[in-house]
């Protein structure tokens, strides 16, 4: 595997490539990561990987400066798994060269409810940081997981928008055999937070379960499974039931006529946030 730190190095090893399948990451890669460079793999060569922890994405109180850089351990994992070609880890330098006033707008209705809501700003950093990295990397194929199923559909909704010639391809969110969604956030949490933590999986099962035993009142499946939540100690954002195709509010009769929904929560445990969702 090839560790390039520049984009002109990047693109020198790039070039003439048309089949690029790229999978974008802040690093401390765990399993999660290394299942989507396998489904990168199958969906195109050269397969790109970057790593890169994108001050625009985090806000003022948030933990850019804790972030965990793990940079030698992640090649060797990554050289372990032999998916990877190329390795892009750039310098904040590199890919903010000057400050970056242009930056992608992301629409209201998507990128300004649930995370952007809670985040403001987040969803234009991750949109911008993005961009820029398709541009360098110009892939055919790029490769998300579903465990940030907002920003997977941000994406997606930029490059349909911006008619990237981008086929946006997602991964199944990763487990822990408890449930617990794999997360580089999860070592932030103490041995006792992290035996907590599967609750949350558990709380969105809770409202699958309700679901599928014919409950149609979202408002009381979303008030009980954030009180739940709250009763367990968590400090909840949101623990809500939308729709999959725009994050919108399921109507009754749409739920019993069977539209495609998915629950998702935000949620902290001490001072570690964390996201999952599920698919109903
Ligand atoms: O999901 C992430 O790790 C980041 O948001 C991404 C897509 C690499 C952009 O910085």
């Amino acid at each position: 595997m090839k560790v390039v730190h520049t984009i002109q190095e990047l693109r020198d090893h790039l070039q003439g490539q048309t089949r690029v399948a790229f999978v974008p990451t802040m690093g401390n890669l765990h399993e999660g990561h290394l299942a989507l460079m396998r489904l990168a793999r199958q969906h195109g060569d050269p397969v790109v990987a970057s790593i890169f922890v994108n001050p625009l994405q985090f806000g003022p109180n948030e933990d850019f400066n804790q972030y965990p850089r793990t940079l030698q351990q992640d090649i060797d994992k990554l050289e372990a798994a032999r998916d990877v070609y190329v390795l892009f880890a750039p310098s904040e330098k590199e890919m903010y060269p000057e400050p970056q006033s242009f930056r992608i707008d992301t629409p209201k209705g998507l990128g300004d409810i649930l995370e952007g809501e809670c985040r403001p700003g987040f969803f234009e950093g991750v949109s911008t940081v993005v961009m820029k990295l398709f541009s360098c990397v110009q892939p055919r194929v790029a490769v998300f997981g579903k465990k940030d199923y907002q920003q997977l559909m941000v994406v997606r909704s930029m490059c349909r928008q911006f008619q990237l010639p981008v086929e946006v391809m997602a991964h199944e969110t990763v487990r822990e055999e408890s449930g617990l969604a794999l997360s580089s956030r999860n070592r932030y949490l103490s041995e006792q937070e992290k035996a907590k933590a599967p609750q949350l999986y558990a709380c969105l099962q809770a409202v699958r379960a309700q679901i599928q035993a014919g409950c149609t009142d979202v408002a009381q499946i979303e008030h009980d499974a954030a009180q739940r939540l709250a009763l367990e100690g968590w400090d909840v954002d949101y623990l809500t039931l939308r729709r999959q195709r725009d994050l919108l509010t399921p109507e009754s009769d749409e739920i019993k006529a069977g539209e495609a929904l998915v629950a998702l929560g935000a949620a902290k445990l001490g001072s570690t946030r964390l996201i999952d969702n599920l698919e109903i």
